[in-house]
């Protein structure tokens, strides 16, 4: 209900879409751990599986972070992926604002081995559309 009364009562779609977020989210409860983002990725990625994908993934929090904690992110990550294998590869996927200063989120790919980095799709910040696209950037 708390988490409810933060949308606007005019946003019925909003508010339809968060309704089904949270049905979804009781009938198949997530683990949700409390924990600084580097710590956390630093233990998922020490006890990563070496046969399978690791996928780090997150939407709209890069910007709360500060630069020191985003660039040692960034720095673990690839340090990680260089030990990565075409068949245990490190997925780098987020769904953020890009520098462009453009209305939309950037959903973006990093993927170890080798590091490219991929511009996947723009998106709405609230999951209304997405558009995909086919560009590598780096
Ligand atoms: C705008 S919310 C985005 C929530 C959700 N990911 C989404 O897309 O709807 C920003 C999130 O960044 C998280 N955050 C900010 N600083 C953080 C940090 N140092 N470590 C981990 N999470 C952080 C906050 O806890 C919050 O959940």
């Amino acid at each position: 209900v708390r988490l409810q009364s933060y949308v606007w009562p005019d946003q019925t779609l909003r508010l339809q879409r968060l309704r089904g977020a949270l049905e979804l989210a009781a009938a198949n409860p997530p683990h949700v751990e409390r924990a600084d983002a580097i710590d956390f990725v630093e233990r998922q990625l020490a006890a990563r599986r070496p046969d399978a994908a690791f996928v780090l993934f997150h939407s709209i929090m890069w910007q709360y972070l500060p630069a020191a904690t985003r660039s040692r992110l960034e720095q673990i990550l690839q340090q990680a992926g260089q030990s990565a294998r075409a068949d245990a590869p490190i997925a780098w996927l987020r769904m953020e604002p890009d520098d462009s200063g453009a209305p939309h989120a950037m959903l973006a790919l990093t993927l170890w081995p080798g590091g490219q980095t991929r511009e996947l799709a723009h998106c709405d910040y609230h999951g209304r559309w997405i558009e995909w696209i086919d560009l590598v950037t780096s």
